[in-house]
């Protein structure tokens, strides 16, 4: 079975993983967090999201967060991204200093109104301006549909809304489109029966998969996601996270995890472990927490 030799890997901790927490988070300790990521080797950071702080109190510092970040110097080869679900966080993260954005629609109706209070149809709508405003900007876009392989309100989401939704992002603009298992709850079978039909419209460079681990699935659906030629793969450190419209999901895929089983299998990442898990300690120090991580546990 041929794999990739390298896999580029989104850290969403910051953001996906932190926006669900129920005690908030000083700034300090986020860009201490982000630190850390960057000094393991990380060069894909989703680091906050430009949305209503009463949806979301948790995010609410990303504009005063991506300031620092940006202003101050960094890594150049380190690119930081945000959720901009509309024309206002748009503009306020360009303001910020933003290297990349991302738009976030879903593929079942019902999380799409829970989430970002549209239709499918209306969130297509209003990311239309939003991927051209970045594009005259030169900020790339990513575009995440989520509720892949089940919604917590639907069930079940035919494959035919994935696509479609997939394909809007990727005929907009979107460079990357990320495939969200927002609950956790899809098997390996069902992952390689999306990816499939997804590969024969979207070339597979500009494909991510973004899994949850809610039901301990997420690195089994990474390697057929792997065996399909997939080398974009999201994940947070500590396995933190959630989505606060999703009742029950519980982390991301922890990132700790993933390298380990990438590295074992021969495939590059560029993040170096020991220091990885020390992130991962410092930031369940911080939030008085276990790593929802088999490998920072098992290596601590
Ligand atoms: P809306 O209610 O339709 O918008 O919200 P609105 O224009 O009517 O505005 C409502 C209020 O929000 C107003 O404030 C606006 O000013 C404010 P009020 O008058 O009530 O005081 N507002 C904003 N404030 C700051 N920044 C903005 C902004 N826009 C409006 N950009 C909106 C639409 C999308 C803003 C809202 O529904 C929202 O913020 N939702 C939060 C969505 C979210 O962050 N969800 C979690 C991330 S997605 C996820 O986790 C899934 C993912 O990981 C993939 C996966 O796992 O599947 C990506
Ligand atoms: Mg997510």
């Amino acid at each position: 079975m041929p794999y990739p030799k390298h896999v580029s890997i989104i850290e969403v901790g910051p953001r996906d993983g932190l926006q669900n927490e129920a005690t908030s988070i000083h700034v300090d300790d986020k860009l201490t967090l982000i630190h850390d990521l960057v000094a393991a080797g990380c060069r894909r950071i989703e680091v906050g999201s430009f949305v209503s702080a009463k949806w979301v109190p948790q995010m609410a510092d990303s504009a005063a967060l991506v300031s620092q970040l940006t202003h101050s110097p960094k890594h150049p080869n380190v690119i930081y991204s945000a959720l901009t679900p509309n024309l206002r966080g748009l503009e306020d993260a360009i303001a910020s200093g933003i290297d990349e954005v991302a738009v976030f629609g879903a593929a079942s109706e019902g999380f799409s109104q829970k989430n970002i209070n549209c239709s499918i149809a209306e969130s297509i709508a209003r990311f239309t301006p939003v991927i051209a405003l970045a594009k005259q900007h030169n900020i790339p876009v990513r575009g995440y549909v989520s509720t892949v392989l089940g919604c917590p309100y639907e069930g079940d989401v035919p494959l035919e809304n994935v696509l479609y939704v997939a394909r809007e992002l990727y005929r907009l603009g979107c460079y990357e489109i990320s495939l969200g298992d927002t609950i956790g709850v899809g098997t390996p079978l069902q992952t390689q029966r999306m990816l499939e039909t997804l590969l024969l419209h979207i070339p597979v460079k500009h494909l991510a998969v973004h899994f949850h681990n809610t039901y301990g699935q997420a690195l089994a659906n990474v390697l057929i996601a792997l065996q399909l030629g997939i080398t974009n793969i999201d994940s947070a450190v500590a396995g933190l996270g959630g989505c606060p419209y999703a009742t029950g999901a519980s982390g991301n895929l922890a990132t700790e995890d993933l390298v380990y089983m990438l590295h074992g299998m021969g495939i590059s990442t560029g993040i170096d472990l020991p220091k990885l898990i020390h992130a991962g300690q410092q930031i369940t120090n911080t939030l008085n927490i276990t790593p929802a991580s088999n490998v920072n546990r098992a290596l601590c």
